[in-house]
């Protein structure tokens, strides 16, 4: 399976430095397109900066958030119609970090998702254990969990969404999963999407995944690329995960 490579670059980035990181990573890759899938999930308000500096260009460009809702009375939201006039692909729903701060329910991502597959664009669907429930020995009770809300709601469409296990630990602390964790979480959530009839759904592996790291981590079975935060902000270490993720 070709490797889906998604920058998430979150609540990072100024116009000034937005031009110089996408310059540096079109400079990085040239003329060929890379024989991975790459998107950058950049903040809402740099969508037509960031549209109108990868045109041309093999990168596909992603969003961090979406409405559950279509319009309306919704202040502050991004509906899905709106991501669309930006020729946004891709969009991470269910971040940890938009359960936690957010109260983001398994509910309400699956309502995401469904109205960014009625858009047309694709979902980044983000499960993963905390510590705490990682050491209970609930990993994948949890992620079960938070994917079969997904799968519940979206049925046979299933198979036009993307996945990223992100384990909550390893997320911005610098602590990956061990290749064998990941492989193992990886490995149960391809067996639920396959009995969804999904079986050709990406996996991707998110949490301090980082240019050293990357090879052995992509290398894994069931591993189909990478959801990347810090690492995604320096285009020397991003253009090396790219890399990476083209050989494998
Ligand atoms: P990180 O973030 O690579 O900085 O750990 C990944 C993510 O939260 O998507």
């Amino acid at each position: 399976m070709r490797k889906l490579i998604a920058a998430n670059w979150k609540m990072n980035g100024s116009l000034a430095a937005n031009q110089a990181l996408l310059d540096a990573l079109r400079t990085g890759l040239g003329s060929e397109a890379p024989a991975c899938t790459v998107a950058l999930c950049v903040p809402a308000p740099y969508l037509a900066q960031a549209q109108g500096l990868l045109s041309g260009s093999a990168m596909q460009l992603g969003a961090q958030d979406v409405s559950a809702h279509e319009a309306g009375a919704y202040t502050g939201e991004v509906s899905a119609a709106m991501l669309v006039d930006f020729a946004v692909r891709y969009c991470i729903v269910g971040h940890s970090e938009r359960r936690q701060c957010h109260g983001e329910t398994d509910a309400m991502v699956a309502a995401k998702a469904a109205r960014l597959l009625a858009a047309g664009l694709v979902p980044i669907v983000c499960v993963g254990e905390t510590l705490a429930q990682r050491e209970a020995g609930q990993t994948e009770a949890v992620v079960r969990a938070q994917l079969g809300a997904v799968i519940a709601a979206l049925g046979a469409r299933t198979s036009e969404i993307a996945v990223a296990y992100e384990p909550v630990w390893a997320i911005g602390t610098g602590r990956t999963a061990t290749p064998e964790q990941a492989r193992a979480v990886h490995a149960a959530l391809h067996e639920q999407l396959q009995r969804a009839g999904a079986a050709g759904v990406p996996v991707l592996y998110g949490g301090s995944m980082n240019a050293q790291n990357v090879r052995e981590l992509l290398a894994q079975p069931g591993i189909d690329g990478g959801l990347i935060g810090g690492a995604s902000l320096k285009a020397a270490d991003f253009l090396q995960i790219i890399s990476a993720a083209s050989v494998n």
